[in-house]
């Protein structure tokens, strides 16, 4: 059973304002084409151009049956894509498999010794720990049994994980998926607030936690956060029926600290009831639903995607291969975390479905300093790696030089989440890959499952600062507001959607069929009763640029959507934090640019008269924010204002004061119903920011 919505919250999404991201998105010069390296056409995974011949238009859907054909079927699919329901599609129809199959028992025989994953703790004091294929089956196994003996946890149940990056929260996914139950996998960083909406929200029953992790070289207690989210979870009508804790240390006592009224569980302690224990991977048809990833929207709170195990497993599998060039002997390395779309598909699923070595890291990038991920990865040989363009700019900020101390081999480099500037770009190619590895700018989204756009590394010339052609099978077009094409080159930015379906794409919004039709299908649907998929392109969000010879530049959201370091957030989200506290009148949060996390929140609030002093406020919005949401939501300022920039009808102008707080042109202002208040907000600010650099002034945080 779903949560109960706030009001009008099921609603059709609203329709984008004009601005977002993309008006902010900083304009640099088309740069290359370099060409592939040379090393890579006579390596690759996919050396020639057959594949977009068979991928063509005509080939639509059949050719997407090698796809399939990557994975092991309990039972054989009889067709590859039924459409005659759009936009709800169903793919690799009247098979059945078993996700933690396909990523361990099919590599038993052959790949058995083999490391699946490589845990590199974020002390250097400590050993890495390896799991072998055969050591990760064995783990998920004994798990998969005791939610099914200790938790009851059943195929087609919701399994709510708030784990941080150890082993631990793969072997959960998988002892999940083996079972048939849906992992929803909440970010560590998110607030007990934030995984308690999920809960409730997803209907989960059990919620999987940690006693705590290291972060920075101090231990984060993880488990109180569960207390507390079960209490909200509760508040919301979802009672968790049981918490399962794992320990940091896998031979640690039982965690201390306040519990609460869920019944606790120490998994390594009850494990050892279940050593040696094997359970049967539980046969799924294709469209089972995997996993659910909650992410930010328009509205005020994030939607479960829902993905679907046959459709999103091969295409997770096909594009690792396709675009990072992963081969079953390569050890690779995707350092982001499992806890965001990122680490699904492309450090778990995809990778293991290859039967690679996968490396997980606890740590964040530059601690101890920014010559660890060098280290890592010549210590362990890393062929292929793939991380965000923040994660880059930071390394490059803090030791550009440190790349070139270390012997590294990368063949492949891979960036996503943000559009990534030639500058960083460069330094990447030349520093990081030294000249010899395929650079490659993925775009994708939560909701598409995998990469959709793309250079291949073999074949494909680099232009930095441009993600780069369509992967085949994919029909992305760039429309305007009417829906007509913009011609290639024309130098028009307009709205990047995808005309065909393909096998990545989720499935549905949890429990919110209608939402999912009016999120991404109703822009540009012209006929709601169509059952031809041809009349229900995918609205992506962001807005781009196709060059004349078909690369697209992403230019960021024009929705209410702000990527904070390749981290989606909802600005209503913040706002509503915003509006919890006192004094408080109206909230607006707006995306700033920011030389390394690419963007950042900063936040505008209004207070009613008689509210307590500005500094006060400011300093309570952001806790408030950290509360609700979670540490990576904190603004970069706060602006207490006494008025916001209103249109006549009492709309606030959101694009204006994002023009404000980036010192750019806030552009026509005479629809406002009183233009005075921009120039007190522009002096505000930019009192603000002289009084200490681009760090936040008086009345802000
Ligand atoms: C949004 C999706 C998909 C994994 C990470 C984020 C932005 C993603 C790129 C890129 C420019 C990019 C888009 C997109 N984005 N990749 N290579 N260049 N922008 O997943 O949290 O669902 O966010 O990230 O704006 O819509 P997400």
């Amino acid at each position: 059973m779903a949560s109960p919505r706030r009001p009008g919250e099921s609603g059709p999404e609203e329709r984008p304002e004009e601005g977002g991201e993309a008006a902010i998105a900083a304009h640099w010069r088309e740069e290359g084409p370099l060409p592939p390296p040379e090393g890579l056409r006579r390596t690759a995974n996919v050396r020639d151009r057959a594949l977009w011949d068979r991928f063509a238009r005509a080939g639509f859907p059949d050719a997407f049956r090698e796809f399939g054909d990557l994975l092991d079927w309990i039972r054989p699919f009889r067709q590859v894509f039924d459409g005659s329901r759009p936009p709800f599609y169903r793919w690799f129809v009247g098979g059945e498999l078993n996700a933690s199959a396909n990523c361990l028992d099919r590599h038993l025989a052959t790949r058995g010794d083999r490391v699946a994953i490589r845990f590199v703790p974020e002390s250097e004091r400590a050993e890495d720990r390896i799991l072998t294929y055969r050591a990760l089956h064995a783990r998920v196994n004994e798990l998969a049994a005791l939610l099914r003996e200790e938790a009851g946890v059943l195929a087609g149940d919701r399994v709510t994980l708030h784990l941080p990056m150890t082993p631990e929260l793969p072997i959960t996914m998988l002892a999940c998926a083996r079972l048939g139950a849906v992992h929803s996998v909440v970010f560590a960083g998110f607030s007990a607030e934030a995984c308690g909406h999920r809960i409730a929200d997803s209907g989960s029953r059990v919620l999987v936690t940690m006693d705590g992790f290291w972060r920075r070289g101090r231990w984060v207690d993880h488990r109180a956060i569960a207390h507390r989210a079960s209490e909200v979870a509760a508040r919301e009508g979802r009672s968790l029926e049981r918490l399962l804790v794992w320990t940091r240390e896998p031979e640690a006592p039982r965690p201390g600290g306040p519990t609460g009224p869920v019944p606790e569980l120490h998994l390594a302690e009850a494990l050892v009831r279940f050593r040696g224990t094997t359970v049967e991977p539980v046969p799924m048809p294709s469209e089972a639903p995997l996993f659910l990833m909650y992410t930010s929207g328009t509205t005020g709170r994030p939607k479960g995607a829902q993905h679907g195990t046959a459709g999103y497993l091969a295409y997770a599998a096909a594009t690792t291969r396709l675009v990072l060039d992963v081969h079953p002997d390569d050890v690779y390395w995707g350092l982001a975390d499992i806890g965001w779309i990122t680490g699904h598909t492309y450090i778990v699923y995809g990778p293991l479905t290859l039967g690679a070595t996968t490396i997980l890291y606890e740590g964040i990038p530059d601690y101890p300093d920014a010559d660890r991920p060098w280290r890592i990865a010549e210590r362990l040989g890393v062929d292929v790696l793939y991380t965000s363009p923040t994660a880059i700019r930071q390394l490059r900020k803090e030791a550009p030089d440190a790349p070139l101390r270390h012997r590294l081999r990368f063949r492949v480099l891979g960036t996503v989440g943000e559009p990534i500037e030639p500058e960083a770009w460069r330094w990447y190619f030349d520093a990081v890959g030294g000249g010899r590895a395929a650079v490659v700018d993925t775009w994708w989204q939560t909701e598409t499952g995998g990469i959709l756009c793309s250079t291949v590394p073999a074949l494909d010339p680099m232009k930095p600062g441009s993600a780069g052609p369509p992967l085949p099978g994919i029909d992305l077009a760039v429309l305007d507001e009417h829906g007509a094409p913009i011609a290639r080159g024309s130098g028009r930015a307009g709205n990047l959607v995808v005309r065909a379906p393909w096998p990545g794409l989720m499935q549905t919004i949890w429990e919110d069929p209608d939402r999912f039709v009016a999120t991404y299908f109703a822009r540009y649907n012209r006929d709601r009763a169509s059952r031809d998929w041809r009349d229900w392109p995918y609205f992506t969000g962001d807005g781009a640029l196709e060059a004349a010879d078909g690369y697209i530049r992403i230019l960021g959201r024009i929705d209410d959507v702000i990527n904070v370091a390749g981290h989606r957030l909802g600005s209503k989200e913040i706002e509503s934090a915003c509006l919890t506290v006192p004094g408080v009148a109206e909230a607006a949060v707006v995306p700033v640019l920011d030389p390394v996390r690419g963007r950042l929140p900063e936040v505008f609030v209004a207070i009613a008269p008689g509210a307590p002093d500005p500094g006060e406020v400011a300093s309570r919005v952001t806790a408030a924010i950290e509360r609700e949401i979670g540490k990576i939501a904190r603004p970069r300022a706060v602006w207490v204002i006494a008025d916001m920039p209103k249109t006549r009808s009492g709309k606030i102008m959101r694009r204006v004061l994002a023009a404000l707080a980036n010192g750019t042109d806030a552009g026509d202002i005479t629809t406002l119903s009183d233009p005075a208040v921009v120039e007190e907000i522009r002096r505000r600010v930019a009192a603000g920011r002289s009084s200490s650099g681009s760090a936040p002034g008086p009345g802000s945080t």
